[in-house]
């Protein structure tokens, strides 16, 4: 059976995949570990640690410990909060991501790290952007991003790691809040609509930016670490895809959906994150190589959704 540590487990992706994972290898045999407290229904769910993924001996330790053979690294600062705190950003998303590597060759791990849709910049084809392209990213997160597909890709071809990686699009999803990205307005909507029957965007109506429910992110996640490694031919990071569309595609869906919802914008700082970025991305070796195929689409997620967050907030 496998022993799994999930680093940044207390996140958006972190608290689905840790349930997903438990359910599938036993609640015993995955741990979770992040810098901040988890919630007591979280703590119930199995072992958990409080640990900073700068500190390579706590993780060592846990490794240790818990003799762990698969870690899933999450703990990163995203496009926003990067742009916060570049400095903070390239020491979390490096320093963390180097003590994880090192640490897999040393007790021979297999290690999931993901990148993300940030790793492109203005310069890289945006509509159906190719697997291998221009990525002059234009954010501390998006250079980290491709620091850290190169880092993997090194430590893959020199030193035999099996390290894994997605570039992730925007992952939309109901349990847990976003942690500060650019996309977290196709998050933040239907939180609004479902709580106050409106709300004002960051980024303009004409954005369109490649997107994908949770549900769908999960599953892919764990098929990628489940194939067999012959079948993993991207030594960097897989484009990965489901569904485009722009801010007001997105809010006449939930329109729809919430009668009488109404959508207002006005961008910010943010905007400017948005259109350096691809609109769509075309993800022709993920299909092939491991099987990937989406089953969410615009529609299917925003009704999944709202009954989510209807039900979450005690609305009808
Ligand atoms: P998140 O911000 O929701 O979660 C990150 C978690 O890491 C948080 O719980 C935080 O407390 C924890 N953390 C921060 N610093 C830490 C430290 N020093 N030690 C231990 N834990 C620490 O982020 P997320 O959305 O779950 O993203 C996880 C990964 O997926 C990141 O690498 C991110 O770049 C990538 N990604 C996410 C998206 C998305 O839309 N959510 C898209 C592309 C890529
Ligand atoms: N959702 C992430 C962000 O907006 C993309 O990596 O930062």
């Amino acid at each position: 059976m496998k022993k799994i540590l999930i680093i940044g487990a207390n996140g958006q992706i972190g608290s689905e995949l840790i349930a997903a994972l438990r359910t599938k290898y036993g609640q015993d045999n995955v741990i979770g570990m992040d810098l901040r407290e988890p919630s007591e229904e979280q703590k119930k769910g199995g072992p958990w640690e409080l640990g900073d993924a700068t500190s390579k001996t706590s993780i060592e330790a846990l490794i240790k410990k818990y003799q762990i053979d698969t870690v899933f690294h999450l703990a990163a600062l995203l496009s926003a909060t990067g742009e916060k705190d570049p400095d903070l950003c390239w020491r979390l998303n490096m320093d963390s991501l180097r003590h994880v590597l090192e640490l897999a060759k040393a007790h021979k791990l297999q290690i999931f790290w993901p990148s993300s849709i940030a790793a492109f910049g203005p310069t890289t084809p945006r509509v159906n952007t190719p697997q291998y392209t221009s990525l002059e990213p234009t954010t501390m997160y998006g250079v980290t991003k491709v620091a850290g597909e190169l880092l993997c890709q090194y430590y893959k071809l020199r030193w035999g790691v099996d390290v894994r990686s997605v570039r992730y699009p925007g992952l939309v999803s109901w349990k847990t809040p976003p942690g500060g990205g650019t996309t977290d307005y196709a998050v933040a909507i239907f939180y609004d609509a479902v709580q106050k029957g409106s709300y004002e965007n960051f980024v303009g109506p004409k954005t369109v930016l490649p997107m994908m429910y949770m549900p769908d992110a999960i599953r892919g996640t764990i098929e990628l670490m489940e194939a067999p490694i012959e079948k993993i031919k991207v030594n960097t990071a897989y484009n990965f895809a489901a569904i485009s569309f722009s801010a007001e595609e997105l809010a006449a869906v939930v329109k729809k959906k919430v009668p009488g919802f109404s959508c207002t914008y006005k961008p910010d700082h943010r905007q400017k994150i948005a259109d350096s970025w691809p609109q769509s991305i075309e993800d022709k070796s993920a299909r092939a190589d491991w099987n990937w195929k989406h089953q969410y689409d615009l529609d299917k997620m925003a009704d999944d959704m709202l009954r989510n967050l209807k039900k979450k907030f005690g609305k009808k």
